[in-house]
């Protein structure tokens, strides 16, 4: 029975009673016990925070450092050691390099081969690249992991940052800019338009409002592509064919580069060279391009599409191997003439330059797989099919004459010789089996 009392007497009030009991509380009591709260209050929120704060620098270390900036991915940039990096990358071998090299698209497939092919002959070269998933980024973190053995430093960043393309300037006055960021693909443009205009155009367009404005200015080489050609029948394509019908919007943003080059050249004395490439292919190659996905496809017994015209005819590609297509580059950057702007002011006339850089004999896409067959020991599952209209075009063969005259430019693999090459490395970087080509 006493236990029983004991409990009711100790059962929660109702809350007429309730109301009640607040009213005996003394005023002083009532103040200080508010007093107490708040002072708990405050002690928790700052352990919160003390926490909060450890966390982030664990997961960031270097995170406080108020000089760097931080990327949506949790990425940063800036501070002293991130300094250090950036110019010990971009410092040419003394006695041997010349220039100072700011390449953008640094961790993709061309990007990755000049690097290194700079930074091998004693430039000094810094890496630049977004690491977008367009394609696995996994392959473009092994290229990134390739270049930082060789001495080359990527840093993570998107050309559209302003802030962060003054800071790389600021940092070291680089002599030459080998633009090679971009979206690429002609086919994906229709199912994500805005990423070629983010890339191709503003940031193009940024990197220039940048490059004028620096003293000195830089000397830029960029790449423009085949796909300017779009609809022209002339073959083969020389720099001075009509290149007003693009059949993509990858086409389109390209050739808006051209003319966004020329307005920078006329305005402000930038010294711009354009390389149209034609099909580049090789080893740590694009996983979206033909000769990557058929060698994929061959090796899983997959069906893999060959486009035939309309009318039945050829669809062909002027294959270009990446050793020709870096000594094309190379050869750009080392002709360039210096830009004659300086502080976002024209003093005099600078270079303005378009180059074909292709191999000049095109190859019908069915014995591209001809070649890959016997390369890989395996047939393909071929399923032919007329070539949609979605930005390829039937052909393309570039007349490289201008670039022999003017770089020495010589095509000098064919593509039994470059595919025997990229196989090569296909069969190797996937071995393993924990790397997936998808
Ligand atoms: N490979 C070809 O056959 C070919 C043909 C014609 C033209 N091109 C042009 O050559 C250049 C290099 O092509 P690739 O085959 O090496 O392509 P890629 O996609 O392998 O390389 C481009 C790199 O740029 C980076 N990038 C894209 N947008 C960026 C941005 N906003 N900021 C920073 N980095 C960004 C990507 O992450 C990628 O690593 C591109 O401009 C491409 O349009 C290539």
């Amino acid at each position: 029975m006493k236990d029983k009392s004991r409990f009711m007497s100790e059962s929660p009030p109702s809350p007429g009673k309730f109301k009640m009991e607040k009213s005996y509380v003394h005023p002083l009591r009532s103040r200080a016990s508010l007093g107490k709260l708040t002072l708990w209050s405050l002690i928790s929120l700052g352990a919160i925070l003390l926490v909060f704060v450890w966390s982030q620098s664990l997961r960031h270390p270097g995170r406080l450092d108020p000089a760097r900036h931080y990327l949506t991915n949790g990425y940063a940039w800036g501070g002293s050691s991130w300094e250090r990096r950036v110019r010990s990358s971009a410092r040419p071998r003394p006695g041997v390099g010349m220039m100072t090299v700011l390449v953008t698209g640094a961790a993709g497939f061309i990007g990755t081969h000049v690097s290194s092919a700079l930074k091998r002959r004693g430039d000094g070269v810094l890496g630049l690249d977004n690491f977008n998933s367009y394609y696995d980024p996994s392959l473009k973190r092994a290229r990134q992991a390739l270049l930082e053995r060789a001495g080359v430093f990527v840093v993570e960043g998107d050309i559209n940052d302003e802030a962060l393309l003054r800071k790389l300037f600021e940092v070291v006055p680089f002599t030459h800019v080998m633009h090679l960021a971009a979206q690429a693909g002609v086919r994906n443009a229709m199912e994500n338009p805005g990423s070629y205009v983010h890339s191709n155009i503003a940031g193009f367009v940024n990197l220039l409002e940048v490059c004028k404005s620096v003293s000195p200015q830089p000397s830029i080489v960029w790449a423009s592509s085949s796909s300017v050609y779009g609809l022209n029948t002339k073959v083969p394509f020389s720099e001075k064919d009509r290149t007003d019908q693009p059949a993509s919007l990858y086409a389109a943003t390209k050739k808006a580069g051209e003319e966004i080059a020329h307005t920078y050249n006329h305005i402000y004395g930038l010294s711009l060279t354009g390389l149209r490439f034609f099909t580049v292919y090789g080893p740590w190659g694009r996983p979206d391009m033909a000769y990557f996905f058929f060698t994929r496809d061959i090796l899983k017994g997959k069906a893999i599409p060959i486009f035939e015209a309309a009318n039945g005819g050829t669809v062909a590609r002027d294959f270009t191997y990446i050793d020709d297509i870096v000594r094309g580059c190379v050869a750009a950057l080392d002709t360039s003439e210096r830009s004659t702007g300086s502080g976002g002011k024209k003093k005099g006339p600078a270079q303005l330059r378009l180059f074909n850089l292709g191999n000049t004999s095109p190859v019908p896409v069915a014995d591209l797989v001809g070649i890959l067959e016997r390369l890989l020991k395996m047939k393909a599952n071929r399923k032919v099919m007329t070539i949609p209209r979605n930005g390829d075009v039937q052909f393309t063969h570039a007349n490289v004459s201008l670039a022999q005259r003017k770089l020495g430019y010589q095509p000098r693999t064919d593509l039994q010789t470059g595919l025997k090459k990229f196989v090569w490395w296909y069969l190797r970087f996937y071995a393993s089996g924990k790397k997936s080509a998808g």
